[in-house]
């Protein structure tokens, strides 16, 4: 075999394993879409069940309390009371939190095969963008009280309108905006004084290609987060923060069904930054 054969057969051999892993994607993606054909929806109602019956239970709880509190005068008695109230009180709290979990993983996977309208338009991606930033900021301040982050946006004037699927798009935004989002408020709790959050979000060409690099100074992502964030149900998150969803599915948007890239550079404890690219011309 001569020099070029042998580096022929290497390349080949690279593109195979490209072409694997991004099936192994897929697979993995289209076994999501089964799920939510009938499964997502069978379960959608025993974990309401779930979650009211364990409201229901809390309300009770706290009704008893109050009446344990008067019924009962001091010593042992009233102490294993307390306890066991104590416990079935952090029961149910945990049942309903985890219920909603539940609940949310199942919204998310509905969410992303409903109506799949593969169809591509030419978009204003700018105009998309900016709307959508500042609405999951907006969510983002509804959900945690208290939170505040300076937000820098920077979209390049001209653009030319770019084919793609603008529901895809925005989904694909509202994901980076919210983990980005998420890592600023959580650094913000870990750091309570001195520390500012900031997102920066650019929307540019180059080379042939619309970028979106959205860039936060929040918590970074360890090794083994960097290894796995685009893995379905890979999540750090609590329960009712985060499905694990979020990044497989912008990857699935960009890579497979609007032949782009995703890319990010991560310094643990320092910040983030995503990049979205879409070929201009597709
Ligand atoms: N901007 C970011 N900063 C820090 N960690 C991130 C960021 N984006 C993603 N991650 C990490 O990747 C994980 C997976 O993200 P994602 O797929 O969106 O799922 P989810 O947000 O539901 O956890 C997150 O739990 C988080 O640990
Ligand atoms: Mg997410």
């Amino acid at each position: 075999m001569t020099r070029t054969e042998k580096k022929d057969l290497a390349a080949l051999g690279r593109e195979i394993a490209n072409l694997r892993e991004q099936l192994e994607r897929q697979e993995k993606l289209s076994s999501l879409g089964m799920l939510s054909a009938g499964i997502a929806h069978e379960i959608r109602n025993p974990l309401n069940f779930v979650i009211n019956f364990s409201t229901l239970s809390g309300n009770l709880l706290e009704e008893y309390r109050a009446m344990a509190e008067k019924a009962t005068g001091g010593g042992d008695m009233r102490e294993d009371m307390e306890d066991i109230l104590a416990t079935l009180e952090e029961n149910q709290r945990k049942i309903a939190e985890h219920g909603r979990h539940a609940l949310d993983i199942i919204n998310g996977i509905l969410l992303y095969s409903r109506g799949k309208d593969d169809a591509c338009q030419p978009t204003d991606t700018a105009l998309l963008t900016r709307e959508y930033v500042r609405l999951s900021y907006h969510a983002m301040r509804a959900n945690c009280k208290g939170f505040n982050a300076s937000i820098r946006e920077d979209y390049e004037t001209g653009l030319p309108p770019v084919n793609l699927n603008p529901q895809d798009y925005i989904r694909a935004v509202l994901n980076v905006m919210n983990n980005a989002w998420y890592a600023v408020w959580k650094k913000s709790q870990e750091h309570p004084g001195g520390y500012r959050p900031a997102v920066a979000v650019r929307l540019h060409r180059a080379d042939g290609r619309l970028v979106l690099a959205v860039e936060d100074n929040g918590t970074g992502m360890d090794r083994e987060t960097q290894e796995k964030v685009y893995d379905v149900f890979y999540t750090t998150k609590p329960a009712g923060h985060g499905t694990g969803l979020g990044m497989a599915i912008v990857k699935d948007i960009v890579e497979n069904k609007h032949h782009g890239r995703v890319a990010f550079t991560s310094v643990p404890g320092e910040g983030t930054c995503f990049t979205l690219s879409f070929p201009l011309s597709l």
